[in-house]
């Protein structure tokens, strides 16, 4: 059989060709794995080798490509957050290894809210031997209703319902083993700053008035979860605890390196403290992927496929399992209460850098 062969100036100008097709296909993001996607939808680049990522430049372009977006408004039903200049913005990534890569206004410190409700759990999670504590006393279902409501109280009356919703986060706060409730009160800032590796977290007493002073529904639904017997201190004593815990000040760095904590097995990556036993970290992870941003939680893991936690404050981490974690700030939030520069941020790097946990996500 006559096998024709080609010339090799034919040769070359095929290779060359074949390059060139290859090298805009990376350009566009055609991951190289995903030979099978199909060709109108291209999907994002393979994830480069740990060390080699360009971190600085991908957070230096996603704070400036999202620094003009002005949709969402600051919270303003803890009144003081409506105060909060809506233009700050900061953007971090933290690696396992104790890198951190920023932009913008990385160093203001702002109240961390609801971000702080996975770590409050990490410590439930500790005092009890594991992360079944959290199944057994909350549950671990994500509610698909906004953080704060009461509706899924009643729907979900056998457990809490998860632990980063306000009713959740409550009942997580009363299940810390504690003398009385200064005890329980510092328990919780310790936790917070050995996952910042910060030893001296602020309590930000102004965050803190406005809100104590105006938290008629979480007072509510404490008693409510107190009535049937699914929150585990006095109510009263749960909800000034919890309030305080969201009135800790962070900034987007301490952000970064609480969510690397997570990256890196629940040790510290700059203070090397271990706070969170390893083999804990996949539950808490699986409760932000579907919870952490409340009834937004599906569309996130849609978009991202990473597990993040927000809060009202503007802040936002996403951690990428085993590598490191992403952290934005800023005030503007979207409807479900979640900061629309820092969401789309985050998703930006990630989908750059392809690090979804089920693959890399389409951009
Ligand atoms: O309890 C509250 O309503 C606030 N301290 C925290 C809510 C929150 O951050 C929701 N996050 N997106």
């Amino acid at each position: 059989m006559h096998i024709p062969t080609i010339g090799s100036a034919l040769r070359r100008t095929i290779v060359t060709a074949v390059l060139a097709l290859a090298a805009s296909a990376c350009t566009a993001g055609v991951a190289t794995d995903h030979a099978q996607a199909p060709a109108a939808r291209p999907v994002a680049a393979v994830a480069p080798a740990p060390g080699a990522e360009p971190f600085q430049a991908l957070v230096d372009d996603a704070h400036a490509r999202f620094a003009g977006v002005r949709d969402g408004k600051n919270a303003d039903y803890i009144p003081i957050l409506a105060t909060i200049p809506s233009e700050l913005y900061g953007v971090a990534i933290a690696t396992r290894d104790g890198r951190v890569y920023t932009a913008g206004d990385v160093d203001y410190r702002f109240s961390i809210q609801s971000v702080s409700k996975p770590f409050t759990a990490a410590l439930v999670m500790q005092q009890y031997g594991g992360p079944e504590i959290i199944a057994e006393k909350i549950g671990v279902e994500p509610t698909g209703l906004p953080f704060n409501s009461k509706l899924a109280l009643e729907i979900h009356k056998a457990k809490s319902v998860n632990p980063l919703v306000n009713a959740g986060a409550i009942a997580a706060v009363s299940l810390v083993k504690a003398k009385n409730e200064k005890d329980r009160w510092q328990l919780v800032l310790r936790n917070l700053e050995d996952f910042a590796g910060d030893p001296k977290l602020p309590l930000l007493e102004k965050v803190y008035d406005s809100e104590y002073s105006t938290a008629f529904g979480n007072r509510g639904i404490a008693n409510l979860l107190f009535n049937s017997e699914r929150l585990y201190s006095d109510p009263e004593e749960a909800l000034r605890v919890y309030t305080k815990q969201c009135s800790v000040g962070i900034n987007t760095v301490d952000l970064a390196l609480m969510g690397a904590t997570l990256a890196n097995g629940g040790v510290n990556p700059k203070t090397g403290k271990r706070v969170l036993d390893e083999t804990s970290v996949p539950e808490l992870l699986a409760i932000m992927l579907t919870a952490g941003f409340y009834d937004e939680s599906g569309r996130w893991s849609f978009d991202a496929g990473l597990p993040a936690k927000t809060g009202v404050g503007g802040g936002i981490v996403a951690v990428v399992p085993g590598r490191f974690a992403i952290a934005a700030f800023s005030p503007r939030l979207n409807e479900a209460g979640n900061s629309v520069r820092a969401q789309k941020a985050i998703r930006y790097i990630a989908g750059k850098l392809g690090v979804g946990i089920f693959g890399a996500n389409g951009q």
